[in-house]
């Protein structure tokens, strides 16, 4: 009988296995029964897949309290080379234009698909350029209806419900006999007889004393980003918040890298500036409601401190700078003592008040509340707790600890092989761009790794970034496509496992076993000289990040020794994470999270201590190189992981431009 200590091990075998449930797998999932079932009619070849997601896919992943934007809807006043020239600004200069063009010439049919489930969007009337909510029921995107765009490429959604409704399609498509909820998986197999090749994943549930362990040929690893390995700025009475979703732990790139998976600009993260204390995003504020942040005094330092800008030439120079500039420039007042930073919410929607009708002003009162009732509802709370209005009183504005993502305003992630057409010779898809792709582009199937067999997509996918929902959702599809292909070019492949099945169950209940063997020692249950508990280690780890790999203890600067000491310590808290207790399932959850956190966090720091520049400025500060240089580092810092020497190889890869980008710059001022 199965029991905490001996649990059952249940083997299963697929052709295609989806790991995550979040926006990209549910792409995946509505995506591949179209493409499996036309691979049966035609090849009579019958695709058995699974998806597996950690969580309840209702409510999981990064959309889980809903959204009040989607914010990648390229719609009909650009293109996708538009988009792509965007995304490559924002994050300085080094993305990959093949990966950006192709999620924006397929981004805009995920949002027609939520709409048509039901998502409710935004509209403006064509008669009398008035915004309604998306209950008015105007004509669908898809029939040509008019959003309402917050910014150029954000549209707004009343979107509380956003995941329920995504989910809801995934899972009908897929069928619920195919999904397993509730079951976190913990590392990928290789392939015995070609480690180069994918061939599983085993992981356990949450919630019954079960060992899962999947064979497959192809696997989706989209297990969204990387949050809490720097210490948050919410500790003690706040522990738990944070504005990224807490339950993504890293588990995509520290698997990804433990496979054998190529990573790519791993240096890379997001600072978001936010609502202080309550996480609430800030974008609706910036671009619908046209609001400005300013210093203590009063000043807006985007004006004030503009001429920093021109340090940073060609990314200073564009018409919006890039989301680190626009932090660099708020991060000089509150170190030189001009803080908090406020943002002027009375002003914007006093200002609001003399343009739109009474009924438009109601509606933009309420979306205030609405914008984070719908995505962040911890910020409503500060705000009640706090008697703020924001008509009446302004709100604190903070940069939070950084956060690793490959889909927002980031682009760590996995290096993925691009698509066919963008950039080959025949293309018509773009014009203007070289005769041929850069070589390692593309290796066949979009959205696979450098693994065979293994893909990702959102989060996972690096050097792109700027996808944000619905791009990861479009991803998703892309890549179940590629997956089905794969699968159908690889029909009679048989894969296999290095490892037994008993020594895959017992790696994962090692934590377990660690609080079985030593429970007794003490009578204090969270002290024992033979156990470390999870939380203690995860803030040790957070505490190593902050302190030298630029969290906010040092207002996000590092340098060389700084990085030395750090390596140091995360060695020996490697280490030590062997001694992870798990005294119930919920602390062999957070056990093997904060295993896949520290690799990650490995790899964000070997990869911040290769780039011998400050790519970022806002984001992070090599001290020692505290410049963009663009002659030495114009270029990928990309990374292969070695899981049995345990060692990082970093290295880089040429970056080139398919798009032009010379439309972004205003000519420089000095
Ligand atoms: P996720 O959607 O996060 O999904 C990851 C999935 O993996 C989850 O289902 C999780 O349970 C599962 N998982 C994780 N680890 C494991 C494991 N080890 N085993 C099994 N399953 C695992 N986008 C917009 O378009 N507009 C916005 O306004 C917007 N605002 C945002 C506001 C907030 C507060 C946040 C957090 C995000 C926002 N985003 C917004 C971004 C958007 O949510 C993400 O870009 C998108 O969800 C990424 O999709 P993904 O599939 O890569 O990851
Ligand atoms: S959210 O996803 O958590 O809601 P956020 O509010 O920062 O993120 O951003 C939403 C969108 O607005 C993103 O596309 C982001 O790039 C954009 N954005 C936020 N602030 C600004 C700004 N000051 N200028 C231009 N774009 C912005």
């Amino acid at each position: 009988m199965a029991d905490f200590a001996n649990p059952e091990v249940v083997q299963e075998e697929v052709d295609i296995l989806l790991i995550g449930g979040g926006m990209a797998c549910c792409g995946a999932a509505y995506e591949i029964v179209r493409w499996a079932e036309a691979a049966k009619a035609s090849a009579g070849v019958d695709l058995k897949i699974k998806l597996v997601d950690k969580a309840a896919m209702d409510r999981s992943g990064a959309v889980a309290q809903g959204l009040s934007a989607i914010n990648t809807y390229i719609g009909s006043e650009q293109d996708p080379a538009d988009y792509a020239r965007m995304v490559s600004n924002d994050l300085m200069g080094i993305t990959r234009d093949d990966l950006a063009y192709d999620l924006g010439r397929h981004v805009d049919e995920s949002v027609h698909l939520f709409e048509e489930w039901g998502l409710p969007i935004w509209k403006t009337d064509p008669a009398t350029g008035e915004r309604h909510d998306g209950a008015q029921g105007m004509t669908p995107l898809k029939e040509g209806g008019k959003p309402v765009r917050s910014g150029k490429w954000q549209i707004m959604i009343n979107g509380e419900s956003y995941k329920w409704i995504v989910a809801e399609a995934a899972k009908k498509a897929l069928g619920m006999d195919r999904i397993q909820e509730r079951v976190f998986i913990v590392r990928l197999m290789n392939d015995k007889n070609d480690p180069n090749r994918i061939a599983g994943a085993a992981g356990f549930s949450t919630r019954e004393n079960k060992i899962h362990i999947y064979k497959a040929k192809a696997i989706l690893l989209a297990a969204g980003g990387c949050v809490n390995i720097f210490r948050p700025r919410s500790v003690g009475e706040g522990t738990g918040r944070a504005w990224y979703p807490v339950w993504n732990a890293g588990s995509t790139y520290s698997m990804a890298a433990e496979a054998g998976a190529e990573l790519t600009m791993m240096e890379n993260r997001f600072v978001p500036a936010r609502f202080k204390d309550g996480y609430g995003p800030v974008g609706a504020w910036f671009l619908l409601f046209k609001s400005q942040a300013t210093n203590a005094f009063g000043e807006v330092y985007m004006a004030k401190n503009k001429e920093m800008l021109n340090d940073y030439p060609p990314y200073g120079q564009a018409a919006v700078p890039a989301s680190c500039l626009r932090n660099h420039l708020m991060l000089k007042e509150m170190q030189e003592g001009r803080g908090p930073i406020w943002m002027d919410t009375v002003t914007a929607l006093a200002k609001l008040r003399e343009t739109l009708s009474p009924r438009e002003v109601k509606h933009l009162e309420a979306e205030a509340w609405e914008d984070f009732l719908d995505m962040c509802v911890g910020q409503c709370g500060i705000w009640v707790g706090e008697n703020i209005e924001p008509e009446k009183k302004n709100s604190e504005l903070m940069p939070t600890e950084p956060y690793l993502l490959g889909s927002h305003s980031g682009c760590c992630g996995i290096w993925t092989s691009g698509p066919t057409d963008v950039g080959a010779p025949t293309s018509e898809a773009l014009p203007g761009a070289p005769a041929h792709l850069p070589s390692g582009w593309n290796w066949g199937y979009r959205g696979m790794t450098t693994v065979s067999g293994l893909f990702t997509a959102g989060d996972g996918v690096g050097a792109s970034g700027h996808k944000f929902s619905s791009g990861s959702h479009a991803e998703g599809r892309m890549a179940a496509k590629a997956m089905v292909k794969y699968c159908l070019d690889n029909k009679d492949l048989k894969v296999e496992f290095a490892e037994t099945a008993e020594e895959l169950a017992d790696a994962i209940w090692k934590p377990v076993r660690n609080y079985m063997e030593f429970k007794d020692y003490t009578t204090a249950i969270d002290v024992n000289p033979n156990y470390i508990t999870p939380k203690m280690l995860q803030f040790r780890l957070q505490k190593i990040m902050d302190e030298y790999v630029a969290g906010v203890a040092t207002y996000y600067k590092t340098n060389t020794v700084m990085l030395g000491v750090a390596e140091q310590k995360l060695e020996m808290l490697k280490e030590d994470a062997q001694k992870m207790r798990a005294k119930d399932l919920h602390e062999l959850l957070r056990a093997w999270e904060n295993y896949h956190r520290i690799l990650t966090a490995e790899a964000h720091m070997k990869h911040i201590q290769f780039r011998e520049e400050s790519r970022y400025p806002g984001f992070y500060y090599r001290m020692d190189y505290n410049m963009v240089d663009e002659e030495n580092w114009h270029c990928f810092v990309n990374s292969i992981y070695d899981k049995n020497t345990k060692k990082w190889t970093c290295f880089k890869r040429a970056h080139v431009d398919l798009v032009d980008k010379s439309k972004l710059f205003k000519p420089a001022a000095h």
